[in-house]
């Protein structure tokens, strides 16, 4: 469903993806997963068309989306929720989720939508009236991932939906995450919370200063000692 094919991206002149080559089946939740600066938000702003790609190339659906201008990737299938969440803070959370659904087709289906982004996020119900910048992060982090799902997208990008969170918190979204998958729609996870994501995710991808330096069936990957010491903390004799 999504091929990237040496994907590279530049800020001005320095590099920050070289030769990036990933691919999403449809029905598929893979993670890519990697320390802090390593590309991760740029490899999903480049999918989602918010920054361009200096080489390479961005498939979905068998079409060439790599140069498609970024206002029209929402109406390709692809749903992005961005690092830090972006919400309108001083709209309520009605607002916020509604801001998902303004193309028309997903207008037509805007009361289903909403249902179904309640009943993953059973805690939005009572907060629907309230200004998103009252609610708890994790409740942001919900109406986040709910407005992404209220455009009915085929493919969901998820930019670090952890960060910030109090364990618990995190656990909780995480199988959100996992429900949305099993309803049938693809996700592309970047986490630094290596040990959280591989756990959900079939596949992973390890990105490391802009390069893939491994990748596999997330289980596999788990028990490489050199992932297990470079993010699991675990060390091996
Ligand atoms: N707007 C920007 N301008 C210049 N450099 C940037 C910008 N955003 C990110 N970078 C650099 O690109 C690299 C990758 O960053 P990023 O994609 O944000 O990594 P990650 O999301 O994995 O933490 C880092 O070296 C970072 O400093
Ligand atoms: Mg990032």
């Amino acid at each position: 469903m999504l091929d990237v094919v040496n994907l590279q991206a530049n800020y001005g002149a320095a590099p920050a993806l070289w030769d990036v080559s990933l691919n999403v089946a449809k029905g598929e939740l893979v993670c890519v997963v990697g320390p802090n600066g390593a590309g991760k938000s740029t490899l999903i702003n480049v999918i989602a068309g918010l920054h361009r790609a200096k080489g390479g190339k961005l498939a979905f659906d068998g079409k060439d989306i790599t140069q498609l201008p970024s206002h029209r990737f929402c109406s390709t299938g692809i749903a992005i929720v961005p690092e830090g969440r972006r919400l309108f803070t001083g709209m309520t959370v009605l607002e916020n989720l509604e801001l998902g659904s303004f193309l028309p087709h997903a207008k037509q289906q805007r009361s289903a939508s909403l249902a179904r982004v309640l009943s993953l996020f059973p805690a939005l119900k009572q907060k629907l009236q309230s200004p998103a910048g009252s609610l708890s992060g994790g409740q942001q982090q919900m109406v986040a991932i709910g407005r992404a799902m209220m455009s009915r997208p085929q493919l969901l990008l998820l930019d670090e939906p952890s960060l910030g969170l109090a364990p618990a918190v995190v656990l909780d979204m995480f199988k959100a995450i996992r429900d949305i998958n099993a309803q049938g729609t693809s996700v592309l996870l970047v986490e630094q919370n290596v040990a959280m994501a591989m756990e959900i995710a079939r596949r992973a991808y390890v990105l490391e200063e802009g390069r893939i330096v491994a990748d596999g069936l997330a289980k596999d990957l788990l028990e490489r000692p050199e992932i297990q010491k470079a993010y699991l903390g675990i060390e091996t004799h």
